[in-house]
């Protein structure tokens, strides 16, 4: 149960996102922040990204490479970057 619980809090990431910072770290004039975005938000991004919805190429790339998990995962991952 204790086991079960820390994993549940510290989710295994499938990217490492200090990648995603490179372009996404706050007051970046490359790409939007990241941290403290609503979950429903992020993951509406990514999907947009993986059906051409939104046309931006590198981030088609990277949201092909995730699967629904790995999107969920990084979502609460930057959510909570900001409590
Ligand atoms: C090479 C630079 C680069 C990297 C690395 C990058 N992004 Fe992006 N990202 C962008 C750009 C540019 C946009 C805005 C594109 C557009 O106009 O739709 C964007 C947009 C987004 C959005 C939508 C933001 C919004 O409010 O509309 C999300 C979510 C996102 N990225 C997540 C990620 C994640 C997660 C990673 C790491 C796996 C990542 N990005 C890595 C450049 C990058």
């Amino acid at each position: 149960m204790i086991l079960s619980s820390l994993l549940l809090s510290s989710p295994l990431l499938a990217v490492d996102p200090e990648m995603c910072m490179g372009c996404h770290r706050p007051g970046s004039p490359v790409a939007p922040n990241l941290i403290g975005m609503p979950v429903d938000h992020f993951v509406a991004a990514m999907m947009a990204y993986k059906t051409g919805e939104r046309p931006d190429p590198t981030m088609k790339a990277l949201a092909m490479a995730l699967n629904d998990a790995d999107i969920a995962g990084l979502a609460a991952y930057f959510r909570a970057l900001a409590d």
